[in-house]
C-alpha cells in the first residue's frame, strides 16, 4: 500500500488558506511555518510589522507562500477591515489560528480595569469575532478549521495570573461553544493547550533558570517544550487528519498536567 501518498492527502494542506494571529513571534509563527509546509498560503497578523517580514521571508524561504497584514487586534473594530485585507492576498482563509495573546502577569490586587478588558480583549474577544467573520466562507466551502491558544491556566490558577486564566478559561469553553454552533458545517474548532514554550511572552520565567527547571522537572518528559513540539499538532489540527475531532484543548504539555 501506499502508505506514502495517505499521508500525504490525509495531512496536506495544498490549496488552504491559513490566517495566523500572533505569527510575528513565538508560537504563531511557528505554527505559521507548520502550516505552510504542509501547504497552505498563510496570511499572518498582529502589530510589529518588522517581525512579521521576518516571517514572510523565512516561510518564503522554505518555499511557501506567506504574507502579512499589521494589525492591533485588541480593538473589535478592525477586525472587518483586517478580514477584508487578508482575503486580498490569497483568498479567504480556510484555516484560524488564534495565536495573538498577552499575559500582563499582575497580581489580583494590581489589575486595574485597563489591563484586564486588554487581556479580554486580545485573548478572548478578538478569537470569537475573528472565527465570526470568517465564518459564512467556511460554511459555504463546507469546510474549515479553527485552533483557538488555550493555556495550562485554562484549567489550574497560577500566581498573577488571575486575568489571564480568566481569558484562557474563556477559551477552552470557547472552543466547545464554537464546536457546538458551527462543526455540523464541517468547521473543526479546537484547541491547543501549550506548556511551557520559550517565547517573549514567557520570557521572565525562562530567564529565571531555577523556575525553568522546576517546570520542566514537573512535566513527565522531563524537559519544558521547544516550538518544533507544536509542528504534528497545528498540521494534524488545521487537516482532514481531525476530521471527527471537534470541541477539544489538545495540553501539549509534556505531560505537565498528567502529573
Ligand atoms: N509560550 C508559552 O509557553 C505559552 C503557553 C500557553 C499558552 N500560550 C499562548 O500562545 C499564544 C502565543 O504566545 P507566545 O508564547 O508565542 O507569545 P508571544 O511570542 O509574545 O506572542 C504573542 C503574539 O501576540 C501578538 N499580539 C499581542 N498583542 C497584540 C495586539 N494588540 N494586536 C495584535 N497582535 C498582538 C504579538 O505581536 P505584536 O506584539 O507584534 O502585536 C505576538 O506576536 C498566546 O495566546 C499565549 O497565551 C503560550
Amino acid at each position: 500500500m501506499a502508505e506514502g501518498i495517505f499521508i500525504e492527502g490525509l495531512y496536506s494542506l495544498s490549496g488552504k488558506v491559513a490566517l495566523v494571529t500572533g505569527g510575528g513571534t513565538g508560537i504563531g509563527r511557528a505554527m505559521a511555518e507548520a502550516i505552510a509546509k504542509a501547504g497552505a498560503s498563510v496570511v499572518v497578523s498582529a502589530r510589529r510589522k518588522e517581525l512579521l517580514v521576518q516571517t514572510v521571508e523565512q516561510i518564503t524561504e522554505l518555499g511557501g507562500k506567506c504574507n502579512f497584514v499589521s494589525a492591533d487586534l485588541s480593538y473589535a473594530k478592525h477586525i472587518p477591515e483586517l478580514v477584508e485585507q487578508v482575503s486580498t492576498s490569497f483568498g479567504p482563509p480556510d484555516i484560524l489560528v488564534n495565536a495573538a495573546g498577552v499575559n500582563f502577569r499582575e497580581s489580583a490586587e494590581n489589575i486595574t480595569l485597563e489591563s484586564w478588558d486588554k487581556t479580554l480583549a486580545i485573548n478572548l474577544r478578538t478569537p470569537f469575532f475573528l472565527a465570526q467573520s470568517l465564518f459564512p466562507e467556511m460554511r459555504r466551502k463546507g469546510w474549515g478549521r479553527i485552533i483557538n491558544l488555550a493555556s495550562l491556566q485554562s484549567r489550574r490558577a497560577f500566581s498573577n495570573g488571575l486575568a489571564y486564566g480568566a481569558s484562557k478559561g474563556g477559551v477552552d469553553q470557547l472552543t466547545r461553544a464554537m464546536a457546538e454552533a458551527w462543526s455540523k458545517h464541517g468547521i473543526g474548532c479546537n484547541a491547543i493547550a501549550p506548556g511551557f514554550f520559550p517565547t517573549e511572552l514567557t520570557s521572565s520565567i525562562f530567564n529565571d533558570s531555577e523556575r525553568a527547571s522546576r517546570n520542566a522537572a514537573q512535566t513527565a518528559i522531563g524537559r519544558n517544550g521547544e516550538l518544533r513540539d507544536l509542528e504534528g499538532i497545528t498540521v494534524f489540527l488545521a487537516s482532514s487528519a481531525s476530521d471527527y475531532i471537534t470541541g477539544q484543548t489538545i495540553y501539549v504539555d509534556g505531560g505537565f498536567t498528567a502529573k
